[in-house]
């Protein structure tokens, strides 16, 4: 719900439980952020806009006009007029000019939500959602700025995004357009981020918010493996329950700031957009320029209640596609099974062993193709390799469907070898600086996507591989960050467009196949999980989260990857061991209960690995079966993480009807007389009655409860012997 308040001159924006409020004031119409929290009433609070405390009246008194500016809370706070915070535009005029200073023009209101041009965004209809666009101008620059504001009606989300216009006659140089801002009173915040590393990704992170700025970004042309475009900030004694959480995620797939600033007047300044780096966008008069999504969520009811709100926004207001609300095939792929070293007859064993077993579907994942037998050559050659593939793909596919599975199969479209017959061909691709020799890194350059030929390359390269065989799966990878930004094809003005208008061709490129193939289940991916955010999952429903596929390293990552996104979303395989990432040897069974709360699959020789582990696989199959309608669809709860008691990580999901529940419990480290454990279960009927049985261990007794005693008083995890445990728990409504 948005409405505007024409004599307070405010603009309120509901959502089921949190109001935000945007005040005009004065003649100039600057733009304040007068509140958002828990949902208020009426609106009335523009008094916490503070115009009217001397010294900073703004119109009236223009003796200390730097005051006011440097502490008025602005909804979209430009720079070089005197507010000394960071700022979320910059801009450089024909006379060379930084500063900008926007009034407010108009408002519209309307139901629905327009979509962003080139960008993927969330969506909904006029039912779900209301629409603010408040219109400002700097009318010296010449430049208008519409801000877009989208309240939901079933999440407690509010969506932001800017557009930048060119109202004037000559060019101007866009060097930073944030796409939000919230300017409020400093609570003695924690900031909440989320930090990794190759096979450690989005760890959480919470520290202490202290004055100054403090920020988290990506300046690798990708979301990345080390930080995420995620901020919250929380109060100190915020938990999974309880407490207030300010929470920004953006959606978009590359360089990123999230920011807070915590000023000398003791106001935070949260900001998140585009990295300003290696950013410096040309303005022709009458072009516009789109900013990213920012998604925003409120809440006083701790992480559980924040983890809620993004879960259900985007498993219904952004990811796509036929299988947004379906059961993934369970796939096998062959990448740690074989790497490099496989051929159609190597592949069609571990087919024909897997179909036996219940596995779904074949991956072929890299070293198909030209002359790929390392990583050291021929990305960009998408030729099939047929004295590894005799017969050809379209035979291979072929006899796997026969064996009733589905195919699938690995792409890294956006990358060149210098070993290559393409980069041979068109070493101009590569995007490189004019007398400087690129720096490789997985002995791999990357493809200048802001070239029309080039996108075309790819695109057919790609698709005429799909087209040939009956493929139903494309895992996207890209495997290296972006250096040495030139393009050969962008004129000197424009090469600080390069890393947007990289990520823009991603887009383009994911949006084409995804309208060509209709049905194909896309799986992006980045060295693992350095792609994983909003943007990606507008395009494929699942993302690889991580290189890492051992069972306990899975537990943190997991953890803070299912603080933002839905478990649906995550890319999540029972692998072999000694782990192939760590080294670490962890049960089957363990491996197999870890990757359930993801998409599920295997990646193994399943003809190779222990007759035991194998005898397990149909069990598993089974589980999935069961239960994976519940972990897709259900609510996620977070019940105990061993990323901070070091001992044992508890996770559950319950079905949005609250008939049923499965907790997932994992005894990392055993301990000698360690008292019984004791989890309280979440989100279950107070006045239901419930059936507790243990999926993975028929010799502990069923029990029956009633959702409150099961909330209240909790289960008691009976002791397991040896690490690396884990217990399944069913809860289903007698
Ligand atoms: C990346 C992916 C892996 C695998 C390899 C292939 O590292 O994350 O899953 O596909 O590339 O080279």
């Amino acid at each position: 719900m948005v409405k505007y308040y024409e004599d307070e001159r405010i603009f309120k924006l509901d959502t089921p439980n949190t109001t935000y409020m945007i005040g005009i004031v004065d003649e100039e119409g600057f733009i304040g952020h007068i509140y958002y929290g828990r949902k208020l009433k009426d609106a009335e609070a523009s008094y916490l806009l503070r115009t009217g405390e001397p010294p900073f009246v703004p119109g009236r008194n223009n003796r200390e006009r730097c005051s006011f500016y440097d502490c008025f809370p602005f909804e979209y706070p430009t720079g070089g007029v005197g507010d000394y915070r960071e700022s979320c535009i910059s801009v450089k005029t024909q006379g060379g000019h930084m500063t900008s200073m926007l009034s407010y023009v108009s408002h519209e209101i309307f139901g629905g939500k327009p979509e962003l041009e080139g960008l993927p965004a969330t969506f909904a209809d006029e039912a779900d959602c209301m629409t603010l666009r408040i219109t400002c101008e700097d009318r010296a620059v010449g430049m208008r700025v519409e801000l877009l504001y989208t309240a939901f009606n079933d999440t407690d989300v509010i969506t932001r995004s800017t557009r930048v216009i060119n109202m004037g006659s000559g060019s101007f140089y866009l060097t930073k357009v944030f796409s939000a801002c919230i300017d409020m009173d400093n609570r003695d915040f924690d900031m909440v981020t989320l930090h990794g590393s190759w096979a450690r990704e989005r760890h959480i992170q919470r520290k202490s918010l202290g004055y100054g700025i403090q920020n988290v970004s990506s300046f690798r042309g990708e979301s990345s493996h080390q930080d995420h475009p995620f901020i919250a900030l929380t109060d100190k004694n915020t938990t999974q329950e309880n407490g207030e959480i300010y929470a920004m995620n953006f959606v978009y797939s590359g360089n990123f700031r999230a920011q807070a600033e915590v000023s000398q007047f003791d106001s935070v300044r949260l900001s998140m957009g585009i990295h300003p780096e290696g950013f410096c966008w040309k303005l022709e008069s009458g072009e516009c320029f789109q900013t990213p999504e920012v998604v925003m969520v409120y809440t006083d009811k701790g992480f559980d209640a924040m983890t809620l709100s993004f879960h259900r926004l985007y498993k219904k207001h952004l990811i796509r596609g036929e299988y947004r609300n379906k059961k993934r095939p369970i796939l096998i792929n062959n990448w740690e099974a074989t790497y490099f070293d496989f051929d159609t007859q190597k592949l069609l064993a571990i087919a024909k062993e897997a179909s036996a077993l219940g596995i779904e579907m074949l991956v072929m994942d890299d070293g198909w193709f030209g002359n790929r037998n390392s990583d050291n050559c021929a990305l960009g050659d998408w030729v099939v390799n047929e004295s590894k593939l005799k017969g050809g793909l379209k035979y291979l596919v072929d006899e796997v469907n026969k064996l009733g599975m589905k195919f699938g199969i690995w792409f890294e479209p956006e990358m060149i070898s210098p070993d290559s017959d393409l980069y041979r061909a068109h070493p101009d691709w590569a995007i490189a600086v004019p007398g400087r020799t690129p720096a490789q890194s997985r002995q791999q350059y990357v493809l200048d996507l802001s070239r029309r030929e080039v996108v075309e390359y790819v695109y057919e390269a790609v698709a005429s591989v799909l087209r040939s065989a009956n493929i139903e799966y494309v895992k996207w990878d890209m495997n290296r960050q972006l250096s040495d930004i030139g393009s050969a094809g962008l004129a000197p003005d424009r090469q600080g467009e390069l890393y947007h208008r990289y990520v823009l061709a991603v887009y383009e490129l994911q949006g084409r196949l995804i309208k060509e193939f209709p049905h194909l289940l896309l799986e992006n991916c980045s060295g693992g999980g350095a792609r994983f955010d909003p943007g990606m999952l507008y395009f494929g429903p699942q993302i690889w989260c991580s290189d890492d596929t051992d069972a306990i390293e899975r537990l943190e990552i997991q953890e803070g990857t299912a603080l933002i996104y839905p478990l649906s979303t995550m890319g999540a395989h029972v692998s072999d061991c000694p782990n192939h990432a760590i080294g670490r040897n962890t049960p089957f069974e363990t491996r197999g209960i870890v990757a359930l709360a993801g998409t599920f699959g295997y990646e193994l020789d399943v003809t190779k690995i222990p007759d035991a582990d194998r005898k397990m696989i149909p069990s598993q199959v089974a589980m999935y079966h069961k239960y994976n309608d519940l972990v897709r669809e259900g609510d996620y709860y977070r019940i105990a993480s061993y990323s901070s008691n070091r001992s044992y990580d508890c996770w559950e999901v319950v079905s949005c009807d609250r008939t049923h529940a499965l907790v997932t419990y994992v005894q990392v480290l055993n301990r000698p007389n360690f008292k019984s454990r004791r989890i309280l279960v979440k989100g279950l009927d107070a006045d239901k009655r419930y059936t507790v049985s243990y999926v993975n261990n028929k010799d502990i007794e069923k029990t029956s409860c009633s959702g409150d005693t099961l909330m209240k008083a909790g289960l008691l995890i009976p002791n397991m012997w040896g690490d690396f445990k884990a217990l399944l728990i069913d809860i289903e409504e007698n």
